[in-house]
């Protein structure tokens, strides 16, 4: 796990773009993302095999202390349910505690079972939903969060 730099963009774009459940990010949103001098702050990060360079994960996160919203994770389809949205998560937790956020709020698709459950599984709990949210195909987000101690 390991900060996102701009050497990655191909990889991470076309990663999301394989994905039927990411969002789908230009690349100008990511180069924003990568600023460290932007406002807000955002912390986005990789999960990289360390023997080829591959890219197998990302997540993004904009930081509104104490607040902050996780806008994106997403694992290679070959690489999911090998833990490394959970270790892109805890690598992401921590960076946000560091930069005093005490609560992760997120949106996410109410038929994205499989993120559900991931979220889910790893601590979240569902505080609402915003009926009719996404559009292409409409449907409500579910507004999860997580308390960081
Ligand atoms: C959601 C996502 C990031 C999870 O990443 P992952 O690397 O596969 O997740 P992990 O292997 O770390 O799973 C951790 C735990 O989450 C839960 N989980 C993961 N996938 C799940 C699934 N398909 N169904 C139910 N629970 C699931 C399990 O409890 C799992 O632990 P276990 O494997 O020991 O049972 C991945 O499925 C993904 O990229 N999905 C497409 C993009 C997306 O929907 N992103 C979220 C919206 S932005």
């Amino acid at each position: 796990m390991r900060r996102m730099r701009v050497a990655d963009l191909e990889q991470v774009i076309a990663l999301a773009a394989s994905l039927k459940d990411a969002p789908r990010w230009q690349r100008d949103a990511y180069v924003l993302a990568l600023d460290r001098g932007a406002t807000p702050q955002r912390i986005a990060l990789v999960a990289e095999d360390p023997m080829t360079g591959t890219v197998k994960g990302f997540a993004a996160a904009c930081v509104l202390s104490p607040e902050a919203e996780l806008e994106s994770i997403a694992v290679s389809a070959a690489e999911q349910r090998r833990g490394i949205g959970r270790k892109l998560l805890l690598a992401m937790a921590e960076e946000l505690r560091v930069a005093g956020v005490r609560e992760v709020l997120l949106e996410v698709r109410s038929s994205n079972q499989r993120a559900l459950g991931f979220y889910r599984s790893l601590g979240w709990s569902e505080t609402g939903r915003r009926p009719r949210y996404y559009a292409d195909p409409e449907e409500d987000a579910v507004l999860m969060s997580l308390k960081l101690e």
